[in-house]
Order: C-alpha cells, then sequence, then structure tokens
C-alpha cells in the first residue's frame, strides 16, 4: 500500500472542532512515522454553515464529501439547531451525509479498557475486557421508511414512519458482520424482533441464508433485540458481531457505550459500497456527539477522535501496524492513569483535551 488517499476532515460543531484538532495531531504522526501518503483538507460543516448558506454543508463541499476517501467527521448538534428546519437537517445534517455517500454500514466497536474499571457504571469484571463490534445498518428501516410524515387535522394528527427492509439490504449488511467476524473471533449475533415484525422474520431468514450459503465458517446466533439490550448488560463479554438494524443499532449502540464508563473513548465507521476505482466511502465520527456544555473549555476527551483516526487507517488506508500502534498508545495512556474529566476518579484532577493527546503521541513514539 501507498496510494494517495484523500482525506476530508469536517470538525462540525461544538468539541467536535477540538477533538479532531488534537486526532489530526495524531494523524501526523502517524504520516510521517509510517511513511504513508495522503492529502488532507478541511472545511466546514454545521451551524455556522447553515448560518451562511441555509444548509449545513454546502453544494460544492458535498461534493468534496461525495469524492473523499475518507472523511473524518467531528460532531454535530448544540445552540442553534431549533432554528433549523427538519427537512433541511435530514437532507445535509448526518442522515444526508450517510444517504448521500450511500454509507449503510455503521461500525462501532466498544471495549472495556481495564483501566476503565473505577469509572464504568458496570462491575469491573462484567465490563474489563469486553471486545464487541456493533454493526448497525444505517440507511434503510425507519430512519429512511416512506411512506412518512405527519397527517390529518389538529387534534386527529397521525404520525407516520416506515419500518422497511429488502433482502438486499439485509443481505448487504449481513455480509458486512460476517466479514468482520472473520478478522475478529468468529462469532455473529443478530438482533432482531422477528417475534413482533414481519420486516424482522424478514430480517432473520435473509441473515440465516447468507450465513448458509456464504459463511458457514462463522458461528451465528439470533437474539430478540430486546433481550440484546438485557444481555449487553449483564453479559457483554459474550458477544463479538452484534448485528442489527438502523433503530435497533442506534438504541443497542448507545447501551453498549455504557460499558467503558464514557462516550468519549469510543470511534465509530460508516462505510458505504466500494466504487468502481477500488476506494469505498467512509466516515469516522467519534460517537460522543458535540457536548455543547463543554465546547470550547478545551476539557473534551479526544481518544474517541484518536481512535477514528486509528479505525481510519486499518479500514481505508490498509496500514494496520499504524492503527495498532494508536490503539497501543490510548490503551498505555489509559492504563498510566492519565485522564480527561468524563473519566476521572473522584478526587483525581483530570488533563486537557490536549494534555491527553501529548500523553498518547508520546507513548507512539516511545513505542515505535
Ligand atoms: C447516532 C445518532 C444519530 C442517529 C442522530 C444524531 C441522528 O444518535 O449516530 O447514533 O440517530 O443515528
Ligand atoms: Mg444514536
Amino acid at each position: 500500500m501507498n496510494t494517495l488517499l484523500n482525506i476530508l476532515v469536517l470538525p462540525g460543531d461544538g468539541i467536535g472542532a477540538e477533538v479532531t484538532a488534537e486526532s489530526l495531531r495524531v494523524l501526523d504522526w502517524a504520516v510521517s512515522a509510517h511513511s504513508l501518503d495522503m492529502k488532507i483538507s478541511e472545511t466546514q460543516f454545521g451551524i455556522e454553515v447553515f448560518r451562511e448558506h441555509g444548509a449545513l454543508i454546502s453544494n460544492a463541499d458535498m461534493a468534496l464529501a461525495k469524492r473523499a476517501d475518507a472523511i473524518l467527521f467531528g460532531a454535530i448538534g448544540g445552540p442553534g439547531y431549533q432554528d433549523v428546519p427538519a427537512q433541511v437537517r435530514r437532507e445535509t445534517g448526518i442522515l444526508g451525509l450517510r444517504k448521500h455517500l450511500g454509507l449503510f454500514a455503521n461500525l462501532r466497536p466498544v471495549r472495556g479498557f481495564a483501566a476503565l474499571g473505577d469509572v464504568s457504571p458496570l462491575k469491573s469484571d462484567i465490563m474489563s475486557g469486553v471486545d464487541l463490534l456493533v454493526v448497525r445498518e444505517l440507511t434503510g428501516g425507519l430512519y429512511f421508511g416512506e411512506p412518512r410524515g405527519v397527517t390529518g387535522e389538529a387534534g386527529a394528527r397521525r404520525g407516520i414512519n416506515t419500518h422497511v427492509y429488502t433482502e438486499a439490504e439485509i443481505a448487504r449488511i449481513a455480509r458486512v458482520a460476517f466479514e468482520a467476524a472473520r478478522t475478529r473471533r468468529g462469532k455473529v449475533c443478530s438482533a432482531d424482533k422477528s417475534n413482533v415484525m414481519e420486516a424482522g422474520a424478514l430480517w432473520r431468514d435473509v441473515v440465516t441464508e447468507i450465513h448458509a450459503a456464504e459463511f458457514s465458517d462463522i458461528t451465528l446466533d439470533h437474539i430478540l433485540a430486546d433481550n440484546c439490550a438485557l444481555q449487553i448488560i449483564r453479559d457483554p463479554k459474550r458477544f463479538d458481531v452484534i448485528l442489527t438494524d438502523n433503530m435497533f443499532g442506534d438504541l443497542l449502540s448507545d447501551g453498549a457505550a455504557a460499558i467503558p464508563g464514557s462516550l468519549g473513548v469510543l470511534p465509530s465507521a460508516s462505510l458505504g459500497e466500494t466504487r468502481k476505482n477500488g476506494s469505498r466511502p467512509a466516515l469516522y465520527e467519534p460517537v460522543h456527539g458535540s457536548a455543547p456544555d463543554i465546547a470550547g473549555k478545551g476539557i473534551a476527551n479526544p481518544i474517541g477522535a484518536i481512535l477514528c483516526v486509528a479505525m481510519m487507517l486499518r479500514q481505508s488506508a490498509n496500514a494496520n501496524p499504524a492503527a495498532a500502534a494508536i490503539e497501543k498508545a490510548v490503551e498505555d495512556t489509559l492504563d498510566a492513569g492519565i485522564r480527561t474529566a468524563d473519566i476521572a476518579p473522584t478526587g483525581q484532577s483530570p488533563v486537557s483535551t490536549r494534555a491527553m493527546t501529548d500523553a498518547v503521541i508520546s507513548r507512539l513514539s516511545a513505542n515505535a
């Protein structure tokens, strides 16, 4: 590998800017230490753009996003969004990026870092050592199904959303989950509501068929989505890959995010279909969101964004050694007890966003 990768950085709202800036320092380290070839450009996204253009991203930048090999995304949301019409939010916000770039596969890895046993709401022996991956379908189901909307007169209105999946949509996200399991512990657990919903029963049938036809080396279990929520809290170590639809994936991935004790340490990737030129649209986004209450203070946890850089290096740049080095440096930093405010135990004074990143970078250099 050493093909030029075009990376578009969209820091976005709230703490997006500060954590993304720090994660780019880690990317710089990887680019020079591992001689990677990348072109990195940055542009605006979010509420500032809305005030100027009436959309959360300009048309020109949406075109850039469609051509990029990878997008490093910060966060969306916060003050001012009450003025953004629902339609504008849906077409030009994060849902619009997902739709227009065809990002149908959302990967949300969750690790229970032993060092965070004191801040996780789960008991240390339950959370420590968890290593699971939620594979969430991202461009179908309830989020995008038609018909949708509110009809009728005041007092008698009907709100409608449609839960719909085609066989093709189920099959392609199932393949992503099975392929991910092949690089991990070889287990997929598919969560649905096949006991209640026809689309859920179809989901279960199609996942079973794809498994039998193409992935018999992988262990497949099915679980009802409500029971999955319970098991994620009771015994998260039983999971390797959790495969699920858009709506359940939203809920289950937030639930699983409680495991490490802070949203601040979680990355995610959203992938599209491989293009004719062999590249694959991909957007990397820390799970934490814009956190307006702490924005601009320089205290946000940069680890989610830093682990997004590692995910990007692995997934989009095939630079596994650089990705592994970053993941190891993050773990070493946590093991050393260095803590931003969100993961500091009571009584310990937390470090800043920048100091946390310095700590990761100094371990990267020391481990190299
Ligand atoms: C997520 C978020 C989004 C979603 C929101 C911001 C639209 O909760 O990425 O999980 O519901 O998908
Ligand atoms: Mg969510």
